[in-house]
């Protein structure tokens, strides 16, 4: 595996210079475009790494994924009146199909949907963000995990278009909370500051019917696993899930950090990381390194 993963870093090295670090976040700009890792861990415990796989980077989107379970945790199938379950074949922070869909989001990865999951988490938790951190903290089995300041306020100093979401969606009923406060929770989640192996160990629970073997935690029951796989798959890469389930064929999660979860399901959670993106916000190395992977060992579900 570790001949494998190093192969696979020295094949998709090019494609670094030909992608853009996102810049619509002004604090995310700065990232040193020339770097790339992988982390793989695997459902007996062993973990396989190689490149930048410890140097932390801002997960982003990659976070909706850990607010998504708390909330289906505490609501069930009730959280699916206020948000669906289709893709929605549009960028992810786009707007149009929230007004003719009377102000419910498509999926739960978009942002819209990302916001309204955060308006749940927020009527059920006294702290938002630190609940989501310490469930962060404990999943990935690293106390010292937290969120960037700096990032969070860039943010929400250029919060136009998220804040249109969840305001569209309060006239519409369908947000509870006051939106300002809950777009500083959930600008805290995106902005958590995690590595590869941090990430590929917090999501291993996905890779292992809902177990966390580390902290001996049933986080979500089997049912509730596959359910959010299969989100992921068709979600969790917005316009692109398609192309990453012919490219990859994996349930994955990217963020515009630069990161990119991906499941084996009943095997391995992954993660990989490189900064540069592709028009659609997702790495341009990592959707390479994840084919190289998948196609090397066969791993895809389809
Ligand atoms: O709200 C945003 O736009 C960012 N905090 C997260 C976007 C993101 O990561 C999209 N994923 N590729």
């Amino acid at each position: 595996m570790d001949d494998l993963l190093k192969s696979i870093k020295q094949k998709v090295r090019p494609l670094i210079g030909q992608g853009k670090v996102a810049d619509y976040i002004p604090a995310l700009a700065n990232v040193d475009p020339n770097q790339f890792g992988i982390a793989i861990y695997s459902n007996d415990g062993a973990l396989y790494h190689t490149g930048q796989a410890n140097k932390n980077f801002s997960i982003q989107s990659i976070s909706k994924v850990f607010s998504l379970t708390l909330a289906m945790k505490h609501y069930g199938e009730t959280m699916w009146q206020r948000v669906g379950r289709e893709p929605s074949g549009n960028p992810f922070n786009s707007l149009v199909q929230l007004e003719y869909e009377e102000g419910i989001p498509r999926n739960p990865f978009i942002n819209a949907g990302a916001l309204v999951v955060s308006d749940m988490n927020h009527s059920r938790f006294a702290t938002p963000h630190y609940a989501m951190r310490e469930f962060i903290r404990r999943l990935a089995d690293n106390p010292k995990l937290r969120s960037d300041k700096s990032v969070s306020n860039s943010e929400y100093e250029f919060r136009s278009r998220n804040a249109s979401m969840a305001y569209l969606m309060k006239a519409f009923g369908n947000f509870e909370n006051d939106v300002e406060a809950v777009l500083h929770n959930y600008f805290d989640n995106c902005a958590m500051r995690m590595n590869c192996i941090d990430l590929a160990k917090a999501f291993s629970f996905l890779a292992n019917k809902g177990y966390c073997r580390h902290t001996g935690e049933q986080v979500l029951t089997h049912r509730e696993t596959t359910q959010v796989n299969g989100l992921l798959a068709t979600s969790g890469l917005y316009d692109e899930a398609g192309n990453f389930a012919y490219r990859v064929g994996l349930p994955g999660k990217s963020g515009v950090g630069g990161g990119i979860l991906a499941i084996v399901p009943n095997r391995f959670s992954i993660c990989v990381w490189s900064p540069e993106l592709n028009k659609a916000g997702n790495s341009l190395a990592g959707m390479a390194a994840l084919e190289a992977l998948s196609e090397n060992i066969g791993w895809s579900v389809f």
